[in-house]
């Protein structure tokens, strides 16, 4: 283990059985790897979307051959989960604490365990609603509001097409991602800013599908019966615009051409549903984020200065795009 000044965390409870409860992958042992390797707890969202499951590749291999002892827990979406994971590795004094937080908000209290413990987090993925940033070194993830105006943008621009049945109006429904996350939160406000460029167009539905392909077949199944008129589905994800396909499919609809589909990922099931012209815009959110989690990671340990912010770098996919790219798509 990597040399440093611990400080015993007070409200340290938790079993080794409430960790495996969570799903965690690694030992349960009290202490953090005894090779000399730096240890990494890894607190993930769960494997809710193709995103996610890409995401977890690109932590676990980048670990590995960052020579990084990682140890990982799948809180299957559920916060307490989450907060069990990361006092268990407070308790097994790993070197560095990651996670995904869940949703943005109810994290000051388990942040300041780690900061008590003299543990460094840093936040992947999506953030907290914290106003003290000192609980945390830095926050390394996609700009989720600047994906939901670049949803917008694309629909602002291509508002003739949208109006699929040329009744002068943009009728779009919304498929959120998980209630409170920073994803759903910033996307959905993202592209709420954009679209208001354009009063032809009004989000005349949105709930949530919980970022699964699922969620997103279920909520528009119902909106089908109950929206008059849906000329666009907003999915916050690829999964939950894959989940709407099926259900604009099962209602003997053509999805990309009597719905236009705009969604959030580009991840390979989603990249191929716009090559087929299913799908008629992407966003893309980068999972790969672990080659610079262990950077960071290691920088972090080493007490060296590391900015607050990195913003992964993203672009977008129209279904010409898609063709050319699916080939050498990684995930
Ligand atoms: O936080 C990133 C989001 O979470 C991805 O867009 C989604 O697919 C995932 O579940």
């Amino acid at each position: 283990m990597v040399k440093k000044t611990l400080i015993a965390a007070t409200a340290i409870s938790l079993s080794a059985m409430a960790l495996s409860a969570c799903g965690s992958d690694s030992g349960g042992d009290d202490s953090a790897s005894d090779s000399g390797k730096l240890t990494m707890g890894f607190a993930q969202v769960g494997a809710e979307s193709g995103w996610r499951t890409a995401n977890t590749t690109s932590i676990q291999d980048s670990a590995k051959d960052a020579g990084i002892d990682l140890k990982f827990s799948d809180a299957q979406q559920k916060q307490e989960n989450q907060i069990k994971a990361i006092r268990s590795y407070i308790q097994q004094k790993v070197d560095v604490i990651a996670f995904s937080p869940v949703v943005e908000t109810g994290w000051d209290a388990v942040l300041e365990e780690a900061k008590r413990a003299g543990i460094p987090v840093i936040l992947t993925d999506r953030s907290v609603d914290s106003e003290d940033t000192s609980l945390y070194k830095t926050f390394l993830g996609s700009d989720f509001v600047e994906e939901g105006k670049k949803a917008g943008q694309w629909l602002v621009d291509n508002a003739a097409d949208a109006d699929v049945d040329g009744d002068g109006d943009i009728n779009v429904v919304q498929l959120e991602g998980t209630t409170g996350s920073a994803p759903a939160i910033d996307r959905g406000e993202g592209f709420a800013d954009t679209i208001a460029a354009d009063p032809k167009i009004e989000v005349t539905a949105s709930q949530t599908g919980d970022f699964t392909r699922d969620g997103g077949k279920q909520v528009m199944e119902s909106f089908l019966q109950s929206e008059d008129g849906i000329d666009v589905v907003f999915a916050h994800n690829d999964d939950m615009g894959l989940g709407a396909i099926e259900a604009i499919e099962a209602a003997g609809l053509v999805p990309g051409k009597d719905i236009k589909i705009i969604t959030v990922d580009a991840v390979h099931d989603g990249m191929q549903a716009l090559a087929d012209g299913k799908i008629n815009f992407i966003v893309e959110c980068s999972p790969l984020l672990g080659p610079q989690l262990m950077d960071l990671a290691k920088k972090v340990v080493a007490g060296e200065d590391v900015p607050e912010r990195v913003v992964t770098e993203e672009t977008t996919f129209t279904q010409e795009q898609a063709v050319e790219a699916l080939p050498d798509r990684q995930y």
